[in-house]
């Protein structure tokens, strides 16, 4: 790649991660529709169909023998003079890659994660909005870099009025009273594919659901507390700064990640949207 890629310079692109199981790129259509709203929302159009793109990333992962994995799909503005304009760069930087998947610790599951609240606070919508999966992650490496201070897994962002955001790499959920309550995309997070799949699934299981504003206080008093993303699927929260999660893991966080690991094996004996 070009060192005058402006995805390398400025942070000009968008991306997508999917997890790999037995093969098959879970959620893929709903991972590529991702990728083509971030890029729209960056007014970068992606020169290839969204078939097209499901068929280079099963070609890598075949080239690559891989089954247990995760798929990077990496879209840049591409190569250009330096400058900010778009204009500059003819054609965008595409790239597929995949790599063996580095599973969590078996322990993370079974006790539970220290998280933390930091001060950096997510990215104001109207700055940068956290709906776009971008290439410039600066804001969630400054926060994890203050997590990483306090001996946390991963660091939960407030947003600028002070109300939970998510954390650097992850959706933040907690259990209050048997409801599972979740902060809305409004409060300036990203729209996580496996958070929707985690509400589908408390929907099935006849769970309230709650998406709205949550304060810190909200957090450290609630039942229990989990993370998610595409690769630690649902991740029990122990202890959030000094704070210990009266239930760790939870019986309703458990049953959770049960109902999404059937929905794992029912996409994969359905072929899901492998052609
Ligand atoms: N990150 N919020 C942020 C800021 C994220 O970066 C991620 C995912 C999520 C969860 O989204 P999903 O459920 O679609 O994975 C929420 C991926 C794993 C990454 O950065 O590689």
């Amino acid at each position: 790649m070009s060192v005058y890629d402006h995805g390398f310079l400025y942070g000009d692109g968008v991306y997508e991660t999917l997890r790999v199981y037995q093969g098959t790129a879970f959620q893929i259509d709903e991972h590529i529709e991702r990728l083509f709203r971030s890029a729209a929302m960056i007014d970068l159009s992606i020169p290839k169909s969204q078939g097209a793109i499901k068929r280079a990333v099963y070609a890598t992962l075949k080239a690559n023998r891989h089954k247990e994995a995760v798929v990077r799909i990496t879209l840049s503005r591409g190569e250009g003079p330096t400058g900010l304009d778009p204009a500059l760069c003819s054609s965008p930087t595409f790239v597929i890659m995949s790599h063996l998947l580095r599973p969590y610790p078996e322990k993370y599951y079974k006790r539970g994660v220290k998280i933390a609240i930091v001060k950096t606070r997510r990215n104001y919508d109207r700055a940068l909005n956290p709906q776009i999966k971008s290439l410039n992650f600066l804001n969630n490496i400054l926060a994890g870099i203050e997590a990483r201070k306090e001996g946390a897994v991963e660091g939960i962002m407030l947003n600028y009025k002070n109300f939970i955001a998510e954390g650097t790499v992850s959706n933040v959920f907690l259990i209050r009273d048997g409801v599972l309550c979740t902060p809305a995309v409004r409060a300036g997070i990203l729209d996580g594919i496996t958070r929707g799949l985690i509400i589908e699934c408390a929907k099935e299981l006849h769970m309230k659901v709650k998406e709205g504003r949550f304060r810190k206080e909200d957090l450290v008093a609630a039942d229990e507390v989990f993370i998610s993303n595409t690769t630690m699927e649902v991740m029990p929260v122990s202890t959030i700064n000094d704070t210990i999660i009266s239930s760790r893991p939870g019986s309703i966080t458990k049953k959770l990640h049960r109902t999404y690991r059937k929905k794992i094996n029912e996409y994969i004996k359905e072929g899901g949207g492998k052609r």
